[in-house]
Parts: structure tokens; C-alpha cells; sequence
């Protein structure tokens, strides 16, 4: 079978949801309901807590790790917060990064978001950065605007050969946790908007390489017209990642869609 140029990912964000027991029966059940994947790279991002000993229950299968959040310094007084050193001892290989509600709750700027990005990168973690817009910013025509600030200032001084290692989500805000997703043509508009954006940042050919993820109100049901979309990759889902049935149901509906997508000429 052919190969995409880009890798399909999809991220489950746990969010503040799951104590370790329920995370370690979760992904017990979801290693067996997703055995047969093996095109896809299915990515958990459980709270802190549970990292470390989920590592050792996915060890050897195809699901990987990811964290909700992270620090820029490797070590220090920080109290409260977590370094990237930690992340990828805990056997990290994803960080979400400038994810809408640390933005909203946590006063969370692109400033920020670029030094976790850059600290990520230097740790050998493949940061999700997210960005997107508000309601208020889609009825105004400021779409563009927002998400071009936001990446902007998210990737700012990356050379182009780290910038190709990043995951960019697309997830508006008032689409997450809503169950109003944006509609496949919108999420495609802005990812066709970004891919060209990403071209000033990486240059053509690696920006035809980078990740881009559909987030917000993703499910079973609409999940596939995201995937038949061409510069979408994969998802970064929120609350139907948290029960086995609906995220595998998801995981598979884009392995459907990636063979597909494969069978078409590029
Ligand atoms: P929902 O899938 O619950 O809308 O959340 C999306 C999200 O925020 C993923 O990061």
C-alpha cells in the first residue's frame, strides 16, 4: 500500500479527566479494540498523573504518549509546573501546547506558547500547538487574522528544519466541547490557509510535510469528512476519546479514509 507524504495522527486530550486506574482500564480495553491499526499513530494525552505508568502498560504497542502542557525551563523553581526533561522520561513523545483553555484559564500567550515549543523541540518532543479562532472572531471576518497571529507568534525564530517537526491543531474555540463542529469545508479552508502560511516559516517542501489536526466536537460521525479533506491529517479529540468505543470507532473511520486517500492520485 502507498504511503501518505504525512503520517496520519489522532490525539485523545484527556483534559482533567481520569484517575490512573481508570486510565490504565481504558487503555488496556483500547490496546485491544485497535490492535489491527497500524497505519494510523494513535496518540493518548492523560492527565500528568498517569504518564509515567501508562508508559510501561503501551510499551510495544501502537499507541504513544502525549502530555497536556508543559514548562520551558528543564528544571527550577517552578513549583507546580513540569519540564519537558520530565515529559520524555515519563516516555512522552507528543506535548499539546497553547491548547484554547490555557489560553482562556491560564492567560497563556503566543510568547509563552513559543518558548514551550522551542523547549519541547530541543528535548526531542513533537509539540501540537494549537490555535484558532472565537465565535466573536468568525462573525467578525477575523478568522484569518487570529490563527495567522497565533502561529505566527507560536513559531516565531524556528529554523525551518525544527519547524517541520511540528503538529499544528486547528481547533476553534467555540466548536470544542460544543458538539457544533466547524464543517469539513471550514476546517479544510483554514488548513489550506495555514499549510500557506507555513510555507514562510519552513519553506514549500518541508510545509507540505507538516501535521495538521482538526479539533473541536470530533466524533465518530463526522470524523470522516475531516479526514477526506486534503490538508487534514488527523484529529485532536476531546471528549470522545474518552470512552474505548467511540475513539476507536474514530481511530478506525481514519484508517478507512487514509486507504482511501492512499488509492487516489497525489
Ligand atoms: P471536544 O472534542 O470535546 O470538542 O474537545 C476538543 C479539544 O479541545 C481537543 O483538544
Amino acid at each position: 500500500m502507498p504511503q501518505l507524504l504525512r503520517p496520519p495522527l489522532v490525539a485523545g486530550n484527556w483534559k482533567m479527566n481520569k484517575t490512573v486506574s481508570q486510565a490504565h482500564n481504558f487503555v488496556n480495553n483500547l490496546k485491544e479494540a485497535v490492535t489491527e491499526v497500524n497505519d494510523v499513530e494513535i496518540v493518548i494525552c492523560p492527565p500528568y498523573t498517569a504518564l509515567f505508568s501508562l508508559n510501561q502498560v503501551l510499551k510495544g504497542s501502537n499507541i504513544f504518549l502525549g502530555a497536556q502542557n508543559m514548562y520551558y525551563y528543564e528544571k527550577g523553581a517552578f513549583t507546580g509546573e513540569i519540564s519537558p526533561l520530565m515529559l520524555q522520561e515519563a516516555g512522552c513523545r507528543y506535548v499539546i501546547l497553547g491548547h484554547s483553555e490555557r489560553r482562556i484559564y491560564f492567560g497563556e500567550e503566543d510568547t509563552l506558547v513559543n518558548l514551550k515549543v522551542k523547549a519541547a523541540l530541543r528535548t526531542g518532543i513533537t509539540p501540537i500547538i494549537c490555535i484558532g479562532e472565537q465565535l466573536a472572531d468568525r462573525e467578525a471576518g477575523k478568522t484569518e487574522e487570529v490563527v495567522q497571529k497565533q502561529l505566527v507568534g507560536s513559531l516565531a525564530g524556528l529554523e525551518p528544519e525544527l519547524c517541520q517537526m511540528v503538529v499544528i491543531a486547528y481547533e476553534p474555540v467555540w466548536a470544542i466541547g460544543t458538539g457544533q463542529n466547524a464543517t469539513a469545508f471550514e476546517a479544510q479552508e483554514v488548513s489550506n490557509f495555514i499549510r500557506k502560511l507555513l510555507v514562510n516559516n519552513a519553506g514549500s517542501n518541508r510545509a507540505k510535510k507538516i501535521r495538521l489536526l482538526y479539533g473541536g466536537s470530533v466524533k465518530p460521525d463526522n470524523i470522516a469528512g475531516f479526514i477526506k479533506q486534503p490538508d487534514i491529517d488527523g484529529a485532536l479529540v476531546g471528549g470522545a476519546s474518552l470512552e474505548v468505543a467511540d475513539f476507536s470507532l474514530i481511530i478506525k473511520a481514519i484508517k478507512k479514509e487514509v486507504e482511501n486517500k492512499c488509492q487516489q492520485p497525489s
